[in-house]
């Protein structure tokens, strides 16, 4: 007999009946009676089993025995039309190879807790439940759609460094990279570690932000993004925090803030789309297992515009609901930085859609951004999302090198550091904006998932590195 090509699932399931057909995958189910057993088959090319109908009396006992679930094997077979499957066709097994063997008792994913707690204890397994193949298809389509949605428009995908010297974001939340031997580390003449002996001749970290870098791309070849793992080392255990995540960095020469919003508001609505458009098995899935509101949440931002409101509106919104006995749990007023609770607020009760805040108070936000003509706000803007509060940060940036020198000393940075981004307004400084979308923030409102350890394959959160 000639070899035959093994065929995914996904493309099985879409063909009339009728051919001879090979399919690999793994078992998620096996039942029946003694004379016929239904094997559940999945590949990971699709959230839908096929069904493998397997006449015990063409087969060893043996080998019927070791179909277990988990077991991995390669059907050959005819694709007849199905009765009872749930699906169009099925594969009358003729011959049936078993790949690797997976002992009932033992295998993690055969436990009756199947909570999302427990299987993030099993991390490693935990890739080849329902859930997880969803999540992973869609955050592999979204990665897609963020390169096609750049590409298309003539943005240049610029590669970032992620050991660096500068703390972007100024916020010193970040995890040092040294060689020293930490047991021995040299000290200079004043009892200072004297990282002069460091791997790089200086005191290194991972990036909080390819932004810095960003601007040097973007005032080269106009526009750029990233695409790239984020790391820092904030202690906030919540669901909606990592210490290594990845994030979407663009960043757009002659771009005024109003620009950066519109582009913004085009990005998020153009990724939810294209879930919408290529992942819908994987979504109703979701919707049906975990958030029943899920699929409206998604096509309730797109037809509408954002709404778009000042820092300063926000408050007296936040005060006014306050006044009429709105309880939060941590207090707001002009200057404070808004907790979750005041942009979910703000999103899923005042304005009931997504919400742009722009002209935030200077001192809540970090050095780079264009100071207001006010002297006390910025021209920053957050983009807020309903169940997931921030999704989006980003700024029309200062432009001016006087305004920026100043900016730094004030909050008592280090412009020596800095040199390299200030000669970007020292030669040919334009106007220019950019934004970071949080990726895994963006998964959490496109797969519904409450906590954002599930939608990374391997999350690293405090006190937690492991696989
Ligand atoms: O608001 P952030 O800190 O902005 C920046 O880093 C800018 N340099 C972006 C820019 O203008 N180019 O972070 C941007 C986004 C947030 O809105 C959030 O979605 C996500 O990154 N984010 C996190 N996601 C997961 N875990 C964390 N610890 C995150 N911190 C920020
Ligand atoms: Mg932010």
């Amino acid at each position: 007999m000639e070899k035959l090509k093994r065929s995914k699932i996904k493309t099985l399931l879409g063909c009339e009946p009728g051919a001879e057909v090979l399919a690999k995958g793994w078992v998620r189910t096996k039942r029946g009676n003694r004379q016929v057993k239904f094997i559940a088959l999945n590949d990971g090319s699709t959230i839908n089993n096929i069904q493998v109908v397997a006449d015990t009396g063409l087969f060893d006992e043996e080998l019927i025995k070791r179909i277990t679930t988990g077991a991995s094997i390669g059907v050959r077979g005819t694709l007849v039309a199905s009765v009872g499957s749930g699906q169009a066709v099925e594969i009358q097994a003729k011959e049936i190879e078993i790949y690797g063997d997976c002992d009932p008792m033992r295998f993690p994913l055969q436990k009756k807790d199947t909570s999302l707690e427990y299987l993030r204890s099993v991390a490693h397994m935990r890739l080849r439940t329902n859930t997880f193949g969803a999540v992973l298809r869609i955050r592999h389509a979204m990665a897609f759609a963020i390169h096609q949605f750049f590409n298309d428009r003539g943005f240049v995908y610029l590669n970032t460094p992620l050991i660096t010297e500068s703390d972007a974001e100024g916020a010193g939340d970040m995890f040092q990279v040294t060689t020293m031997d930490l047991k021995n580390v040299p000290l200079d003449k004043k009892g200072n570690v004297d990282f002069s002996k460091d791997f790089f001749g200086k005191k290194t970290s991972l990036t909080v932000s390819g932004q810095l870098e960003g601007e040097l791309g973007a005032t080269a070849v106009g526009e750029i993004y990233t695409f790239g793992p984020t790391f820092r080392a904030e202690n906030s255990n919540t669901p909606r925090h990592l210490a290594e995540f990845w994030m979407i960095e663009p960043e757009m020469a002659f771009y005024d803030i109003e620009d950066d919003m519109e582009l913004a508001e085009a990005f998020v609505k153009y990724l939810v789309q294209y879930a919408l458009d290529n992942c819908m098995d994987d979504l109703r899935f979701l919707n049906d297992k975990y958030d029943d509101g899920l699929i409206e949440r998604m096509q309730g931002v797109l037809g509408i515009p954002f709404e778009r409101v000042t820092y300063t509106q926000a408050v007296e919104i936040l005060e006014k609901a306050v006044a009429d006995g709105r309880k939060f749990e941590y207090p707001v007023h002009w200057g404070t930085d808004f907790q979750s609770e005041h942009e979910r607020y703000l999103v899923e009760e005042y304005f009931g859609k997504p919400v742009i805040l722009i002209d935030f108070p200077k001192d809540i936000k970090a050095f780079y951004m264009k100071q207001n003509e006010d002297g006390r706000t910025v021209r920053g803007m957050d983009v807020l999302f309903p169940k997931i509060g921030e999704i989006i940060g980003g700024s029309e940036r200062e432009a001016s090198l006087e305004k920026l020198e100043q900016r730094i000393d004030e909050l008592g940075m280090s412009r020596k550091n800095l040199e390299w981004y200030i000669d970007t307004r020292r030669y040919g400084t334009v106007p220019h904006s950019g934004f970071g979308l949080g990726f895994e923030r963006l998964l959490l409102f496109v797969t519904g998932m409450a906590n954002i350890r599930d939608v990374i394959p391997f999350p690293r959160t405090p006190k937690n590195a492991e696989f």
